[in-house]
């Protein structure tokens, strides 16, 4: 491979022509400047300079091999990396005015699920606060989420002999100390360097289960293989599964060849995520892709095609893994004949919002559904799982017990756990409390909230008058307030 001067390279920093420097080699991203889901801008930051540290925060090394053919112009000449220019400074305030101020209180400080977000706030960059904060529109969907779970409340019985809790919970057969999981979310590079694999190491030793993302910074089998060397140090003692949340690309192929990969790579479920055909407005990301866009010279960036079916502006972004489509809007339930063919284990479908596809769910014989908006960040004013939870219950009761089913979105306190169980979850997923214990704290985090929600938990149980989850029932809460407002009209129950 011919060699290119680093000099040289630095010419080339501008929308006319921009050259990056990618795992010591140069590529010429002009054609895709416009194409980049985050926008140009991101990528013109780091015209002319070594974008390696940057790129790996946010994708796979691998994906280069995706970008359009003839990117490559050659291996950046070694001698040479000092010709190249450094990255443009960030223009943008950071949330702290300075690295050495992120004082943030002791990990034992946080003793609520909210406090894990007022650490992350005070060390993540801004950039990345918006990407894990960030929702839909206004934010009603996120609000409805927070709000829903203290629109139910217990009815605690008394004198029941509590001494002694058991808060144990199967997956598929997977048994779990706790009935929540640690839910799917892309791109955590960009939360803390150890992305994944961090959040992975957490999980392990807390032995809770994970779903990991296809948004995911590293490759599904260097996470799995930070499981299973955790799982070594811990002499395989830890029940942590790990299950694979699936954006289905375009390409049957590829699709085919991602499922085979995660499924030898020892993932135990597959999540297939049905919520996102097209990606939602994320506005504080779009308030900031256009702030980036005028701080390097772009007045207006033009959405690409390509913008729909990202996570969001950090997820894997380039070339072919993008044209193959990280998530197809021509998914149909037809297409889960092929997918059961090529899968054998248990399929959820992620993003289940209302009565009738639960029930179709059921019908088509999926293993399992999760009721979720996608942490509001999806459709505008979704309902709350709780909501589509009382909607199964009115609606197509029958399936409840039947199939397992998960609920997400907005909890933030561990004995909430107890009200989706009493309503029919099996189990529910946390994302954000996770997510920010990870940016400040780092594994440490994850496990100390994993502890913050099993004390609520126990606790919980203990309040409500019930020692085991089998013993959880709807009639020890009063969900009246949102069975009141689902819509009921005559032709919905003779459809179903
Ligand atoms: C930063 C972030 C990234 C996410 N990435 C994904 C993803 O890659 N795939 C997916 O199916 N859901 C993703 N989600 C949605 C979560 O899996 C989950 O549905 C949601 O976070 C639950 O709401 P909560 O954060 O309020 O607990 C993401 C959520 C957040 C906050």
């Amino acid at each position: 491979m011919s060699k290119v001067d680093g000099a040289e390279v630095a010419k080339h920093d501008s929308k006319k022509s921009c050259w990056i420097v990618l795992d010591s080699s140069v590529y010429d991203v002009t054609s895709f400047l416009m194409k980049h889901p985050g926008g140009a801008a991101i990528l013109l930051k780091q015209a002319g300079t070594d974008a390696t540290r940057e790129f790996a925060k946010y994708h796979p090394l691998s994906y280069v091999n995706d970008l359009p053919p003839g990117s490559l112009l050659g291996a950046i000449d070694a001698n040479t990396l000092g010709n190249l220019r450094s990255p443009k400074e960030e223009t943008l305030t950071p949330l702290k005015t300075s690295d050495t101020d992120k004082e943030i209180p002791h990990v034992t400080l946080c003793v609520t699920c909210p406090d894990f977000e007022a650490a992350a706030k005070a060390v993540l960059p801004r950039k990345s606060y918006i990407y894990a904060s960030g929702s839909a529109n206004t934010g009603l969907s996120i609000k409805a989420n927070l709000d829903d779970w203290g629109r139910i409340n217990f009815r605690p019985r008394v004198m029941r002999n509590v001494g002694d809790i058991d808060t144990r919970r199967s997956i598929f057969g997977h048994s779990s100390p706790y009935p929540f999981y640690i839910s799917p979310m892309g791109t955590l590079g960009a939360i803390h360097p150890g992305a994944e694999p961090e959040m992975v190491r957490g999980a392990v030793r807390k032995g809770a289960h994970m779903v990991v993302s296809t948004a995911s910074t590293r490759g599904a089998q260097e996470i799995m293989q930070s499981y299973v060397e955790e799982q070594k140090r811990l002499n395989n003692a830890s029940p942590t599964r790990l299950f694979y949340q699936y954006y289905m690309p375009v390409d049957r192929k590829k699709a085919i060849q991602l499922m085979h990969l995660v499924k030898e790579a020892g993932y135990k479920g597959l999540w297939i995520t049905v919520d996102a055909p097209v990606l939602g407005k994320r506005t504080a990301d779009r308030y900031l892709q256009a702030e980036e866009a005028l701080a390097v010279g772009i007045e207006e960036e033009q959405p690409s095609e390509w913008e729909s079916g990202h996570e969001n502006t950090f997820a894997p972004a380039m070339g072919g893994r993008v044209a193959s489509g990280q998530l197809s809007p021509h998914t149909t339930w037809e297409d889960l004949a092929w997918i059961r063919k090529e899968w054998d284990g248990p399929i959820v479908l992620k993003g289940i919002q209302c009565a009738e596809d639960a029930k179709l769910a059921y019908d088509y014989g999926l293993d399992g559904i999760l009721l979720s908006n996608h942490g509001g960040r999806q459709i505008h004013t979704a309902p709350s799982a709780l909501m589509t939870l009382c909607e199964i219950r009115t609606y197509c009761p029958e399936i409840i017990g039947k199939m397992e089913i998960f609920v997400d979105g907005g909890l933030r306190d561990g004995s909430d756990v107890l009200k989706a169980l009493c309503l029919g979850a099996t189990a529910v997923g946390v994302g954000r409390p996770f997510l920010y214990a990870l940016a400040a704290y780092g594994s440490q985090g994850v496990e100390r909230c994993v502890d913050v929600l099993a004390e609520e938990l126990s606790t919980g149980m203990s309040l409500l008058g019930v020692t085991s989850l089998d013993q959880l029932k709807p009639e020890m809460v009063n969900a009246s307030r949102l069975l009141n407002e689902i819509w009921r009209p005559e032709s919905l129950r003779s459809r179903l």
